[in-house]
């Protein structure tokens, strides 16, 4: 029997509506295999665990989440209690870096039954790898002078090494999908840092001679996700860049409310982090109308990682059959609740 130990965080807000309920679908997968156990350490790191602690994590917080296979967050932040910024920095990002998770991925799907808002949504199905690390989120620069003479300067970071291994991730990805990769670029205006990304991506692109490889702009990328989205196998992009076009592929599936992510870490070192999109989503809380598609999904995405693919492959199409049965949350134009959802889909696991 293989043991698999996942540090569970539901956070704030639906985050601790939306996690525990899918953990009995994490159970109910493990039931299936028969092979497979999942051990949670459950973990209150919270805006509330913030109040009563002056921190959104413990000292040794970072060494627990070490020894385990993965972490499994829920969401974070709760302006009225702690500013985002401090919640948001003290668990998540913290995590983020502490734990080396150098990218990040976000599917993109067109699901039946989520009505687009996109007029011809053309079952679009892509992957935007996204560099976590460094780029054009860096600390590198500052401000000098005021008034008239004030400057500020942002400056971008990127080196070969990150560069390198996302544009490899990417391939690796296409190779086991539809085997094209596009680059987001804009070595038309900015001249070092692009064209420098453009050429390891022609360089990394030689190891993989069967991948169709294409560079867009990022401007006419955002637009081509809008007029052909279903073009698109398998995107790679900087820090900003993917961080725009990932938010652009949750929005055009229709609901903030199913889309998944995974911060993945790739030297081995730590567990890869796996989190929905949306956020604690305060203004439903107690409701029961939480969508809990987003957090199965990023489940999907863990099982992948942890090399369950084929519990993954089944959690994806209970969850499509389910929304396809019209079995689905409020923020769907459905009227089923949380727990009716998944009640539905661990029945339809079950019958598998
Ligand atoms: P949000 O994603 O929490 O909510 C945006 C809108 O989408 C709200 O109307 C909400 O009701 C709806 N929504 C989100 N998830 C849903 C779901 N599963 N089912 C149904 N409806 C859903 O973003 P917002 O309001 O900007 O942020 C709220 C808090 O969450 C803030 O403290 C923010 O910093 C934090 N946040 C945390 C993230 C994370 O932990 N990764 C990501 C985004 C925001
Ligand atoms: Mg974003």
């Amino acid at each position: 029997m293989k043991k698999l130990k996942i540090s569970v965080i539901p956070g704030d807000g639906i985050g601790k509506e939306v996690v525990p309920e899918t953990l009995r679908v994490l159970d109910t997968l493990a039931d299936l295999h028969g092979g497979v156990t999942f051990q949670y350490e459950n973990h209150p790191w919270s805006c509330e665990y913030y109040l009563e602690h002056s921190v959104m994590m413990p000292d040794d917080g970072m060494a627990r989440l070490h020894q385990t296979d993965a972490i499994y967050l829920g969401a974070v932040g709760n302006p009225k209690l702690v500013p985002d910024h401090v919640s948001l920095w003290g668990l998540l990002i913290k995590i983020r870096r502490e734990c080396e998770q150098v990218i990040n991925i976000r599917p993109a799907q067109y699901i039946e039954g989520v009505k687009s808002p996109l007029a011809e949504p053309n079952h679009f199905d892509f992957v935007v790898v996204r560099e976590n690390s460094e780029g054009e989120y860096s600390e590198v620069g500052g401000r000098i002078h005021s008034g008239d003479d004030e400057i500020a300067i942002q400056n971008a970071i990127f080196t070969r090494k990150a560069t390198e291994r996302t544009i490899r991730y990417a391939f690796d990805l296409a190779q086991k999908r539809r085997g094209r990769v596009t680059s987001a670029t804009k070595s038309n205006g900015i001249v070092h840092s692009m064209p420098f990304w453009d050429q390891v991506f022609h360089e990394v692109g030689h190891d993989w001679p069967t991948i169709e490889t294409e560079t867009n702009h990022i401007d006419a990328l955002a637009a081509f996700l809008v007029s052909k989205p279903q073009h698109f196998d398998v995107i790679v992009a900087s820090n900003l860049f993917g961080d725009i076009l990932t938010d652009l592929g949750a929005s055009i599936m229709g609901s903030i409310g199913i889309a998944p992510a995974a911060n993945i870490n790739l030297n081995g070192k730590y567990p890869s982090m796996f989190e929905p999109v949306h956020g604690s989503a305060p203004d439903i809380i107690g409701t029961g109308t939480a969508n809990p598609i987003g957090q199965l999904w990023t489940a999907q995405m863990m099982l992948d990682h942890l090399g369950l693919e084929e519990l993954g492959q089944l959690l994806l199409r209970a969850i499509k059959e389910t929304i396809g049965e019209g079995i689905k949350t409020r923020d769907l134009g459905g009227t089923a609740n949380t727990k009716e959802v998944v009640d539905h889909i661990i029945e339809k696991l079950r019958l598998y």
